[in-house]
């Protein structure tokens, strides 16, 4: 008698199994950047605006996309209640918010609508905030990305040409394990990682006593396992906070505030590497 084991079928796999894919680059910038973490909540979208900010003070010329199409971060913490505008009705003018051409799904439905979609339609409006933009004359777009390796990340790594991916992570061992998981993503995806950030590294008094919350070096120690750059360590900070609440970023709001010079060190790094 033959003995059956749980598995996949072969014609399971073979449906599964990646295929090829024409990837198209977005219309309008040089490069795309995409902000990415396996794990919620580390600071992505925190991250992604004041890090756009940071390029735009340094000279470039840069949009964000928020690809969170569940949990758009973006009008909050950039201050936007404008729809963009339609001259033929098939494409959208990115929306200018402190010098950054900004596109979110928030634009378009209530605030407080939840996003009941399956996963064709999150695909849908991603194809349309990279194929129907008219982003202008950029040198990055910086793609907010939301948490793990769902539609979003499998539309945008089969089908648009993504020049490098950024992943963000707190400290503690829970959210390592996540980061190792994107970076393996990354690279089976052929996705360039241009670096990880240790984000919410620790806290620091005002007297100067520092409070490794989440652990010490643990992003540091990931990046060096997999040979991969280390961007630096973002604290704690309540500044930080409080401006991204406040739709103004703390990079754009105080830019020599010394997390801002970290945003700033970071994006020099990353500008190196393509421009
Ligand atoms: N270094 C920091 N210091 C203090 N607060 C921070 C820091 N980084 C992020 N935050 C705060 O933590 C919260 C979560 O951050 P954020 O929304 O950027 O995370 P996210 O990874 O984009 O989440 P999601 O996975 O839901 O998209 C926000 O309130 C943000 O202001
Ligand atoms: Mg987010």
């Amino acid at each position: 008698m033959d003995k059956k084991t749980a598995g996949l079928s072969d014609a399971f796999k073979r449906n599964t199994a990646p295929k090829s894919f024409t990837k198209n680059p977005i219309k309008g910038t040089k490069f795309t950047i995409a902000i990415s973490s396996a794990k919620g909540g580390v600071g992505k979208s925190t991250f992604a605006m004041n890090f756009a900010l940071a390029l735009k003070i340094i000279g470039l010329k840069v949009g964000i996309l928020d690809a969170d199409i569940y949990g758009p971060s973006l009008p909050k913490m950039m201050a936007i209640n404008e729809k963009p505008k339609s001259e033929d009705g098939k494409s959208m003018t990115p929306i200018t918010q402190y010098g950054i051409q900004c596109i979110s799904i928030g634009f378009l439905v209530d605030k407080d609508t939840p996003m009941i979609w399956r996963g064709p339609m999150v695909t849908s409006a991603i194809k349309t905030f990279t194929q129907k933009v008219l982003w202008n004359n950029l040198d990055f777009i910086i793609v907010d990305m939301p948490p793990g390796t769902g539609d979003t990340q499998l539309t945008f790594a089969q089908e648009i040409k993504v020049d490098g991916a950024i992943i963000v992570s707190t400290p503690q061992e829970i959210a390592l394990l996540d980061v190792k998981r994107g970076i393996n993503m990354f690279n089976k995806l052929k996705v360039p990682i241009l670096g990880l950030v240790d984000n919410m590294s620790f806290f620091e008094t005002d007297e100067g006593k520092k409070y490794n919350i989440f652990g010490e070096d643990g992003v540091e120690k990931v990046a060096k396992d997999y040979k991969k750059k280390f961007l630096g360590k973002i604290p704690i900070n309540i500044d930080l906070r409080v401006a991204a609440d406040s739709g103004k970023p703390l990079v754009e709001k105080n830019p020599d505030h010394k997390i801002s010079k970290i945003f700033k060190e970071m994006a020099t790094k990353v500008k190196e590497s393509f421009l």
